[in-house]
């Protein structure tokens, strides 16, 4: 009987990588100012111009998503090192607008929710929806790891054995890139609601029917945020002052790692230099970041400065002393460069986040998987600013989401 996954050694716990998102801003919209105009220009106050440009984002954005095709699933449950090809990017125009919209005159604030689209590009993508590809599969991974660690122990285990053999399925699965991204179905989840009825219990009536990277987030309002209108002090534009009407967040162990930071990371503010560092919190990593100063650069002639997530930001708390209190749960994985384990904010589901590739990680990890090249020049978050006013003029945000597969004897 082939087991899912033999070998025991740490690292081999810590792959199934599936995907890389990255997301490009191309400002081009770019007013002209002079500088004693600039910071009149730039604040939200209600009518004006940048308070439209605000409200409704007109210049593209994209989210590219790469997707890693393992290679050979069944050597990977006999203990090989799964051997992935990349494939992509699978392009998506991503439209902004911002609903909800409370003004605070009196505390400089606004308090808003955000729609996206999104909206396939065939041009712009090397591949198409149609193809097919063998990727780790989030729900059942997040299953074996959820009963493995439960009370439900070794009976749990087997059930679940069961079930993944009577839907034909296993922790990596064939879907169409339209099923990974739009959604698909979850066959073991339906199975196993089905067997629980019979026990009169309903255990998943949270649990959605779907599960796809843009499944329920198309045009779907976001959680809110509350920002600083700037209509005070200028320095404070666009500042996150709450999420979801929290003034920190609660997912990490201390104060300092709980802190909401910086703005939103659509802009920053005026008269930015080189040896400023600037935060942005991050919803999606469910925690505030800081960039620091690269290099200069133009967009479209004009001149930025560019700043990006530096090394540190993923180094293990061993070497970053100040990373130890995003270290929630798995200790293991927390000791090696390249990862965030974001599954306290995920509802327990086993994510963790890295550069692509493991960009700046542990050897360990790079080499745990046949497929992978790092490489700053494709896999690096940064932005470019316009020192004067602050505006990101380009920017990628790139990440990695890989899910941690517990290696598990029982469980084929
Ligand atoms: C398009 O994808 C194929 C494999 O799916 C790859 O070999 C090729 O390099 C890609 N082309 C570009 C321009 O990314
Ligand atoms: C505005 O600020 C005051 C004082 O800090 C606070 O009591 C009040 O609740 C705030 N109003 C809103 C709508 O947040
Ligand atoms: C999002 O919704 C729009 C409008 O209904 C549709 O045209 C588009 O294809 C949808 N995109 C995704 C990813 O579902
Ligand atoms: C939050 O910002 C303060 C400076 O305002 C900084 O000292 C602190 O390190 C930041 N915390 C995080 C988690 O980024």
């Amino acid at each position: 009987m082939a087991k899912l996954i033999k070998c025991c050694s740490i690292v081999s716990i810590v792959f199934g990588v599936i995907l890389i998102i990255v997301s490009i801003v191309g400002l081009t919209l770019f007013p002209k100012l002079v500088s004693n105009k600039v910071k009149e220009k730039i604040v939200l106050r209600k009518d004006s111009d940048s308070f439209k440009r605000w409200t409704k984002l007109s210049v593209p954005v994209f989210i590219k998503f790469y997707l890693f095709d393992i290679q050979n699933k069944n050597d990977v449950f006999n203990g090989h090192k799964p051997i992935v090809v990349e494939r992509g990017p699978y392009v998506f125009r991503q439209t902004r607008e911002k609903l909800d919209i409370e003004i605070d005159e009196l505390n400089a604030t606004i308090t808003y929710k955000e729609l996206k689209g999104y909206y396939f590009e065939p041009e712009l993508s090397n591949g198409s929806l149609s193809d097919e590809l063998t990727v780790v599969d989030v729900p059942v991974a997040s299953l074996i790891n959820k009963v493995s660690g439960s009370l439900l122990g070794s009976f749990g285990v087997s059930s679940l054995n069961e079930i993944l053999k009577a839907v034909e399925q296993t922790a990596f699965n064939t879907y169409t890139v339209e099923e990974i991204i739009y959604g698909h179905p979850i066959p073991v989840l339906q199975k196993l609601d089905e067997q629980l009825s019979w026990f009169g219990v309903q255990f998943l009536s949270k649990v959605p029917k779907k599960f796809g990277l843009l499944h329920e987030k198309n045009l779907t309002a976001s959680d809110s945020l509350t920002v600083n209108s700037g209509i005070h002090d200028v320095n404070d534009l666009q500042k996150v002052i709450k999420w979801n009407n929290e003034k920190k967040v609660s997912f990490w162990n201390s104060d300092y790692c709980n802190m909401i930071n910086g703005t939103d990371g659509s802009r920053f503010h005026p008269d930015v230099k080189p040896d400023d560092v600037l935060y942005v919190f991050n919803p999606a990593l469910c925690r505030s970041v800081s960039l620091t100063f690269d290099t200069k650069t133009k967009v479209e002639n004009i001149e930025t400065l560019r700043f990006q997530l530096p090394e540190k930001f993923f180094a293990s708390r061993r070497r970053e002393t100040d990373n130890n209190c995003f270290c929630t749960k798995e200790k293991t994985t927390c000791d090696y460069d390249g990862l965030l384990d974001i599954s306290k904010c995920r509802n327990d589901a086993p994510i963790l986040i890295s550069a692509p590739h493991f960009l700046y990680g542990d050897i360990k990890l790079i080499d745990s998987i046949n497929g992978l090249q790092p490489n700053e020049l494709y896999h690096k978050t940064f932005v470019d600013v316009e020192p004067l006013t602050g505006a990101v003029l380009n920017a990628a945000r790139r990440m990695q989401i890989n899910v941690h597969i517990k290696s598990n004897e029982n469980i084929q």
